[in-house]
């Protein structure tokens, strides 16, 4: 499956890199000797991070599953987002 569409990535790279020592999505890129472009994978990469199990993940978002499951501390924007017009 591919996780990064403007990098060709799929979850078994991904998976390789974290096996490789990857902790965080830049890492995972890094790994492919590319990096992130549009950013919209990121959160993918860090779900396939978690779900690896491996201590020492950084560069993940705090609200990776969603505020209807994550801890209310956790699921408060880091800044306020702009309204539209
Ligand atoms: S989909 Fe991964 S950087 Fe765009």
């Amino acid at each position: 499956m591919i996780v990064c569409s403007c990098n060709v990535l799929s979850d078994k790279d991904v998976t390789a890199a974290i096996a490789a020592g990857a902790r965080r999505p830049s890492a995972v890129y890094a790994h492919k000797k590319c990096q992130a472009d549009c950013g919209k994978c990121t959160r993918q990469i860090c779900r396939l991070l978690k779900e690896s199990g491996v201590e020492g993940i950084t560069g993940c978002p705090p609200d990776l599953d969603g505020p209807e499951t994550c801890a209310a501390a956790a699921c408060v924007p880091s800044s306020p987002v702009a309204s539209l017009p």
